[in-house]
Formats: structure tokens, C-alpha cells, sequence
């Protein structure tokens, strides 16, 4: 994985799916080498989405592109080796939905898939810390999970500090990641705050021209993060 950091993440649960397809080959010619994909169970989360025949959509669409699976499911140990098989890159649990988070990422990584843990908006930072040395990112919820097109939660910001202050502080290298309600007003300053990708599920496809938006977005992130002036 050698990603021109920060990216964007489109989330496909924003796409129209009678054309995703087509909206998928607008994100990768724009640019887009990271495709963010939401799976939900109904249960973890007040939604269902896509299952694993979607994802595998996605890969056949997209060979060369990285993909993450969020999983907002219970249990997800009983369905990393279908999203494994479907093409994931990089699977990601919630920390509330994993008594066994320990072994569901060891799990993940025996699947030979990259690990992420994720935490809700009202979870606090400090309880991944044990964990932190055994992912490869931590998403920071910036909305409650379960629907796209959500109002970023501001409290989200402090965390995504915390966050990076810890991976500091413990000397590890995972990605850190935020997901929900980040669009053209808020991605510059949230880059400011040392965040790797950024998910953009409405932001991207409820747009007049995807191209045009995924470059506004690349571009404000790059400027947050001083990669460019
Ligand atoms: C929310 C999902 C997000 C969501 C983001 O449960 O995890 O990935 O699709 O959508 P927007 O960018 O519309 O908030
Ligand atoms: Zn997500």
C-alpha cells in the first residue's frame, strides 16, 4: 500500500445503484484510489445495507483500487473470511461490537486482510490504546453510524487530536481515518489535525459532477495538511 496521503475514501452508499458502475469509474478517473464500503446489519446499526456480492462488484469494477469494508455488524468474526473472499483490503470492526476485539483482528489479518477498528461518536479515544500496536487504522466516527448524509459531530475534532497524540506518544504508524458527514466546508481544517483518509459518501455522489468534487476535496485535504500551499 502506497497511498499519496491524505486521500479520499468515497463511501458507495451514497452512489445511485442502477449506475454504480459507472459512478465508480468517475471516482477512479478523478483520481480516486481508495473505495470505502458500508456494511450494515440491521442490528449494530438501525440500516441494512450491501452484503459481499456488492463488494465483490466493487473489486471487479475497480481491480486496482484499495477497498475498505466497514463492517457496522454483529458478529463480524462470521463474515471476515465473505468479505475477505469479496476482495477486502482492509476490514474494519467496531470496538463496540467485538467482546474479543483482540482475536476478531487477529482473525482479519489471518484472512489476509489489513485491520481497522473503529469507535462511535460517543466512545471515547483512550479505550484503543491496548489495541492500537495491532491495527493498521482507527476510524473516528464523526456521525452514529447507520445512515449517510448526516451533520458532522464537532466533538469528533478533539478526538481525531487525541488520537494522533497517542499514536505519537505510542510510536505506531496506523492510519487514521474519519467517516461521516465531511464535505467541502469542513475537510481543510479536519487535515489540519494530522487525518489520513477521509470518507465522503453524500459529499461525492449527491454531487452535480463527481469528478469536480473528488478534485475540491483532494485539494482542500492536501492544503489542510500543508502538502501544498
Ligand atoms: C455511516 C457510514 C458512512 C457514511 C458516510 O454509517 O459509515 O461511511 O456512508 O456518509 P456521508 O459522507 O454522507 O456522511
Ligand atoms: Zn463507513
Amino acid at each position: 500500500m502506497n497511498f499519496d496521503l491524505p486521500v479520499i475514501a468515497p463511501s458507495i452508499l451514497a452512489a445511485d445503484f442502477t449506475k454504480l458502475g459507472e459512478q465508480i469509474n468517475e471516482c477512479t478517473h478523478a483520481g480516486i484510489k481508495w473505495i470505502h464500503c458500508d456494511i450494515m446489519d440491521g442490528h449494530f446499526v438501525p440500516n441494512i445495507s450491501y452484503g459481499p456480492v456488492i463488494v465483490q462488484s466493487v473489486r471487479r469494477t475497480a481491480p486496482e483500487a484499495f477497498i475498505d469494508v466497514h463492517l457496522m455488524i454483529e458478529n463480524p468474526d462470521l463474515f471476515i473470511e465473505d468479505f475477505a473472499d469479496a476482495g477486502a483490503d482492509l476490514i474494519t470492526v467496531h470496538y463496540e461490537a467485538c467482546p474479543h476485539l483482540h482475536r476478531t483482528i487477529q482473525n482479519i489479518r489471518l484472512h489476509g486482510c489489513m485491520t481497522g477498528v473503529a469507535i462511535n461518536p460517543a466512545t471515547p479515544v483512550e479505550l484503543l490504546r491496548p489495541i492500537l500496536s495491532d491495527v493498521d487504522l482507527a476510524l473516528i466516527m464523526s456521525v452514529n453510524p447507520g445512515f449517510g448524509g448526516q451533520s458532522f459531530i464537532k466533538s469528533s475534532i478533539a478526538k481525531l487530536q487525541q488520537l494522533a497524540e497517542l499514536r505519537s506518544l505510542l510510536g505506531t504508524h496506523f492510519l487514521i481515518q474519519i467517516d461521516g458527514g465531511v464535505d467541502p466546508e469542513n475537510i481543510q481544517h479536519l487535515a489540519q489535525e494530522r487525518t489520513d483518509v477521509f470518507v465522503a459518501g453524500s459529499s461525492v455522489f449527491k454531487a452535480n459532477n463527481i469528478g469536480k468534487r473528488i478534485h475540491e476535496l483532494t485539494q482542500k485535504a492536501r492544503v489542510g495538511a500543508g502538502k501544498i500551499v
